[in-house]
């Protein structure tokens, strides 16, 4: 079975002191990290006083960083500097970063490679517009998305690599998808995987939904074949809403 993810996506909220709070509030309850992986993503600022301050079983992880290993990249933040500060997650290629920041499909697969080369698990988000799902297209252009990000990647890292399917007409909407159309752009995701790769490789990828994920509807997301997590915006925020989602993940595991 592959351990589930549950990672908060904060994007830009939080002050440090509020984030810290956070941290307090959740560090001693999340569950062990053998079974559930508990995730925060925080503005690059607090990561170094959160990772100061996680508990054994939560993780921290950035949101975004640059593809190249340095240079005149004004306001952005380097692979090697997510390494140094002992972060282990960053979000790649956000829905909102490639609409607001003009990412593409090939930065995307570039910022995975980078993040590959510097120990990161890159948390790579794919997704569909509303009118692309309207028009019946959403497997042909997932599966494109997930094509160029995987791009030159070997077995090894994209058994490592963690996918998040976040459709963007369910994101901060309180539209989730339904679990069955979250499952089916996963399935399809993973068979993408399993055309490009060896055999079993797609067995252990984790590919995660994200979109309107709170607590009322986790348990029958992560009900389904292939959900293996969620990547959580709003519902992230709270410490008991976030306790929830990862204990939903911890009684999935104990099924
Ligand atoms: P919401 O959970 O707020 O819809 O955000 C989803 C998301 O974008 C996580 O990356």
């Amino acid at each position: 079975m592959r351990k589930p993810i549950i990672a908060g996506n904060w994007k830009m909220h939080k002050t440090r002191d509020e984030a810290l709070q956070f941290i307090y509030n959740v560090n001693l309850k999340v569950p062990n990290k053998e079974y559930v992986e508990s995730v925060v993503c925080a503005q690059a600022p607090v990561l170094r006083d959160l990772v100061k301050r996680q508990g054994e079983n939560l993780r921290i992880g950035a949101q975004t960083m640059h593809e190249q290993t340095e240079g005149a990249f004004t306001g952005e933040v380097s692979a090697a500097l997510l390494e140094d500060l002992n972060v282990d997650y960053v979000i790649i290629g956000h829905s909102e970063r490639r609409e607001y920041y003009n990412e593409t499909d090939e930065g995307v697969n570039k910022k995975i490679h980078q993040a590959f080369r510097y120990d990161l698990v890159p948390i790579a988000c794919v997704g569909e517009s509303l009118e692309i799902r309207e028009k019946g297209e959403t497997d042909a252009f997932v599966s494109n998305q997930v094509k160029a990000a995987l791009k030159g990647l070997t077995d090894d890292q994209v058994k490592n690599l963690v996918i998040a399917y976040e459709p963007i007409w369910a994101i901060g909407t309180g539209k989730t998808a339904t679990p069955e159309e979250a499952n089916n752009a996963i399935k399809s995701i993973r068979s993408v995987i399993t055309e490009m790769y060896d055999a079993g490789v797609s067995d252990e990828t984790r590919i995660l939904y994200g979109g309107s994920v709170k607590p009322a509807n986790i348990d029958d997301l992560l009900a389904q074949s292939d959900i293996d997590g969620a990547l959580v915006g709003g519902a992230s925020l709270n410490a008991q809403d976030f306790l929830t989602l990862v204990n939903s993940a911890q009684a999935k595991v104990d099924q």
